[in-house]
């Protein structure tokens, strides 16, 4: 179904003329929608969205109604499909109402910038990885993300992003996990929290997804995860509940897997007991792309909007329904409501997009301050970075296209590259599973950084000549790639196309070899006693190889810390074979999605990431949090309140740089919670002089300090001492401190 998804980079002459038919259609039909709209009694700003929208329901036929639940089809995604006559050329659309002064809506897909911009032949920034911005740690970072998605959104005539990924990586070869942000529920909460509150603030709506538990895309559509309800909730659903607290999200999208038996577009705990009631959603859910099952199910299960809309269960059939009384009508009622309230509460009626231009250099430019906080210095021996500016120097750079440019993560995330990709040509341009480069030059910035040094590019491909090249260098730096992107898993951690052998021999020929990662997610380094520097750059947008040069050369003192625990190897990791995959040779065509049905029980419950290592007693590669400077930090002082909750500690910048550091708190609860992990639990970015210290305050996080009770169906701040510990990792935490919870 997916692989069969056109991404058009180029368009063909047809494809052109239907373009500009819509498009005038488009404008006119906004102009012509309802001239007198701000004479109707819910154009007064002063109501309540709640209001507005109760004004407007009631006005509403019972076609009217069933219009907005279901989109108009596959639209652009599919060869063929017809494209609805005012469409914005988007992922998805529902028509409005033009009597009532409704507003269509147009959804993007725009995880890490606008999808599909070249269809229309413009352009859309390419943002870092999610999971790449996630690396800050920087809410004001996530925010500024979501506000350059929702500006470009704007500019391009939509006025709702479907991005906003929170599946938290349970799976370290899960193909979108460059999509989401992290192992920890309440770092990947606040992270998304913040990119979609970003993204409303210019009145665009926002969407969090996929809702849950498609942690994998193997089998994506026909795995059941099983999992305890205790575990549900201090997991992935908690990292909903943060995201969805922070961002009050206009939708929330189900995704294709089934939970304990029950697609997750028709879960009544999932949809209705979670999200609706417990956490308080005030929005709508939609469902993943032909993610709906039935029509009487889904509808009294919670789902309120079937995308894309043409598998017919919310159209004539919901209609019907309602009209037998299988599907009451305040329940159809209830749908429409959730959606015209976010529409008023998001803005998208009294404050439409207008078309503009996008702005590449104002994207760029905020691409790239994001890429500065999202690199990851892992390894740094001897000093071998920063680089210095000097004419002796002569620099190899090897592999991945880094003499024009850098990755992309592919799937419903693919931003077209401005002039095509950097990299291969794609006649008719790039397509479904295509890997795509973005013309940000690592060469050009490294040269221009020591314009008399010698900066030379070799593909990589031979490896005999990549140590060559090495050999005659006083630098190689090797760009290793993992290119990842929806529907397909890593076969395993390790990089792909012998990379690994490039790696130790470049090291073998140079003893300053430097290893630049751009990956979607964790990978396994076999070499890393080989090499001097490893720098982890994740897909790092447009901006990436200007932010690289920067870190490179020591002009952006390295600040990201991982947001995800790096193993060393696959036996490692709960599920050592990816899960569905168990006997399916690595090499089997499209073997993700020949997998029959299977339950995929998570028997490491809500042990996670560096909590499974943790719990296990397993050392990782690179532990959760960690991250490297150029300078050096000391941690002392730590005091806790125990009334108000908060930690109290100093950070002082003991090297030679400014650098900012992210100071981290984790908490381990009393022995009555039966935990043999610490939970992070607040974290700060510190920013520091040379010599210079600063006082920290902060307040532990109340989800962190909970469990989850399912007796009472709430959470329970267990009584006794909680440990309390302060430092730059996961792994390292030199203070230690109690904070008493009385009964
Ligand atoms: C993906 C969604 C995406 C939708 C529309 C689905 O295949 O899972 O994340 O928004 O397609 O492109």
């Amino acid at each position: 179904m997916h692989l069969s998804k056109l991404v058009r980079t180029a368009a063909t002459s047809s494809v052109l003329a239907v373009i500009c038919v819509a498009s005038l259609d488009n404008i006119a039909a906004h102009a012509q929608a309802n001239p007198d709209t701000a004479k109707l009694p819910w154009s007064n700003r002063a109501l309540s969205p709640d209001e507005r929208a109760d004004m407007v329901l009631g006005q509403m036929t019972l076609d009217e109604k069933i219009q907005m639940v279901h989109g108009a089809g596959w639209g652009v995604l599919r060869a063929g499909a017809p494209i609805p006559a005012r469409s914005n050329f988007g992922a998805g659309f529902m028509a409005g109402i033009d009597r009532l002064g409704v507003p269509d809506i147009n959804l993007a897909d725009s995880a890490v910038g606008a999808r599909m911009a070249a269809y229309q032949g413009r352009y859309a920034t390419l943002l870092p990885s999610t999971l790449g911005a996630a690396s800050s740690w920087d809410p004001d970072s996530a925010f500024l993300y979501g506000s350059v998605i929702g500006r470009e959104l704007r500019a391009l005539g939509f006025n709702m992003t479907i991005g906003g990924g929170v599946n938290i990586t349970r799976e370290p070869r899960n193909g979108r996990n460059f999509e989401y942000a992290g192992e920890d529920p309440i770092l990947a909460g606040t992270m998304t929290g913040q990119l979609e509150k970003g993204v409303l603030s210019q009145h665009v709506m926002s969407d969090i997804k996929h809702y849950a538990f498609n942690d994998q895309e193997t089998g994506r559509t026909k795995v059941n995860v099983l999992l305890d309800h205790k575990a549900m909730r201090e997991s992935d659903l908690l990292a909903f509940e943060i995201a969805i607290g922070i961002a009050n999200p206009s939708g929330v999208m189900c995704s294709y897997n089934l939970v304990e038996g029950s697609y997750a577009c028709e879960n009544d705990y999932l949809l209705n007991q979670v999200l609706k009631k417990d956490f308080k959603f005030k929005g709508w859910v939609l469902s993943d792309w032909s993610a709906t099952h039935s029509t009487v199910k889904s509808a009294l299960n919670g789902l309120d909007q079937e995308m894309p809309g043409d598998d017919n269960y919310f159209n004539a059939p919901l209609k019907k329904a309602v009209e037998d009384g299988k599907v009451p009508m305040a329940r159809l009622d209830d749908m429409v409501r959730r959606i015209l309230r976010s529409m008023f509460a998001a803005g998208v009626v009294d404050d439409p997009p207008v078309r503009t231009v996008v702005d590449p250099f104002r994207g760029r430019d905020d691409a790239q301050h994001i890429a500065e906080e999202s690199i990851v210095l892992l390894k740094n021996s001897s000093g071998v970075l920063p680089l210095k500016a000097s004419a002796s120097n002569s620099i190899a750079l090897i592999g991945s296209h880094a003499d024009v440019g850098v990755l992309s993560g592919g799937g419903s995330a693919q931003v077209d590259a401005p002039g095509g990709d950097a990299a291969n040509p794609h006649p008719g341009g790039a397509k479904w599973g295509d890997v795509v480069y973005f013309p940000s030059s690592p060469q050009k910035n490294i040269q221009a950084k020591s314009p008399r040094a010698s900066v030379k590019y070799i593909d990589g491909t031979d490896t005999a000549a990549a140590a060559n090249l090495a050999k005659s260098s006083t630098v190689a730096i090797v760009f290793v790639n993992q290119p990842m992107r929806e529907d397909v898993d890593a076969a395993s951690l390790s990089l792909p196309n012998n990379q690994d052998a490039l790696v130790e021999a470049v090291a073998a020929a140079n003893p300053n070899t430097i290893v630049v990662l751009e990956t979607g997610g964790p990978v396994s380094m076999p070499w890393i006693e080989h090499v001097k520097g490893v720098i982890e750059m994740w897909y790092p947008g447009i901006g990436g190889a200007q932010a690289l040069a920067n870190i490179l050369f020591g002009e952006v003192n390295p600040s990201g810390k991982l947001p995800v625990t790096f193993a060393q190897d696959d036996a490692q990791l709960p599920h050592p074979v990816v899960p569905g995959l168990e006997g399916v040779p690595a090499s089997a065509p499209n073997r993700e999605h020949k997998v029959n049905p299977f339950d995929l029980n998570y028997s490491e419950g809500a042990k996670v990431g560096y909590k499974w290592f943790e719990a296990t007693n397993k050392q990782p590669l690179f532990p959760f949090g960690f991250g490297l400077s150029y300078t050096t930090y000391a941690y002392s002082g730590l005091t806790v309140d125990d009334a108000q909750r908060t930690v109290h500690f100093t950070v002082r910048n003991t090297g030679q740089r400014e650098g900012t550091e992210i100071a981290e708190v984790y908490v381990a609860l009393p022995s009555a919670a039966k935990e043999n992990y610490q939970r992070l639990s607040a974290w700060q970015r510190v920013k520091l002089a040379p010599g210079e210290s600063k006082d920290v305050t902060l307040t532990l996080h109340p989800l962190s300090l909970t469990v989850f009770n399912t007796e009472t169906n709430g959470w329970q701040l267990l009584p006794g001492d909680y440990t309390v510990m302060a430092g730059p990792s996961s792994s390292v935490t030199p203070l230690k401190a109690t904070l008493h919870v009385h009964p």
